[in-house]
């Protein structure tokens, strides 16, 4: 009985490391070729919305694609398709925050890092719709990256010209793949820092919402 009771309880202890272990996503490459052509992505580059913004979810691949669109690599392994000063690597980073939980966006192997299982989505916004949208991305100031820079004006203003050029990459694989895309600026910024266990040198700039 005693012994049954041990492998109960290792039975139990497997299955709660399993049930909280860590839950990377490999995504599907991303789709690099045809497609709409990009003057007329142009013509149809606009916000759907806020209010009434698509509710589908993305496939995994549709999501691949707008995060290759807004930072990936683009030749080879040094090369984006967004500029960079002196092409260093990305000092921004995308974040995606969906109904399993908030992922680190990591352009090198095309994965999704988990941050945390938690849907953040109903706390991230201040206006009421963002809460039930089905994915949004989150653009970071990385710090560390960006202590490159010594001028904090400097840090500022690219990490902002970068995270300009990403949102724009992405509004218009949004545009070309008929998906609904939206900028945010009004975030609640504290409740985002603490939930992705940001350090006080990175700095939330929006949010991009995304849906189909
Ligand atoms: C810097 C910036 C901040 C924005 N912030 C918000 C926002 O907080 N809430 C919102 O609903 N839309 C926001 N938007 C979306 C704009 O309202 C939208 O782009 C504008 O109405 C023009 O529409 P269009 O993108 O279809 O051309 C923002 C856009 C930009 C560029």
């Amino acid at each position: 009985m005693k012994r049954l009771t041990a492998v109960s309880a290792a039975a139990f202890l497997l299955v709660i490391c399993v049930s909280s272990a860590v839950a990377d996503i490999k995504l599907p490459a991303p789709k690099t070729e045809g497609g709409m052509g990009l003057f007329e992505a142009l013509k149809k580059r606009a916000s759907a919305p806020g209010g009434d913004f698509p509710s589908g979810d993305l496939s995994d691949e549709e999501l691949s694609n707008v995060l290759w669109a807004a930072t990936g690599l683009n030749r080879g392994q040094k090369g984006w398709t967004v500029p960079m000063d002196r092409g260093l690597p990305p000092y921004v980073n995308v974040y995606a925050a969906r109904r399993d939980g908030v992922f680190l966006y990591d352009w090198g192997a095309n994965t999704l890092r988990e941050i945390t299982k938690k849907d953040i989505r109903p706390d991230m916004g201040l206006q009421s719709f963002v809460a039930g949208v089905p994915c949004s991305l989150i653009f970071v100031a990385d710090g560390e990256a960006l202590a490159e820079f010594s001028d904090e004006i400097l840090r500022t203003q690219f990490a902002d010209v970068a995270a300009g050029a990403m949102t724009q990459n992405a509004y218009l694989a949004c545009a070309a793949m008929g998906l609904g895309a939206r900028y945010i600026h009004s975030i609640k910024e504290n409740e985002i820092r603490s939930a992705l266990g940001l350090p006080d040198e990175d700095r939330v700039i929006c949010i991009f919402m995304l849906g189909k």
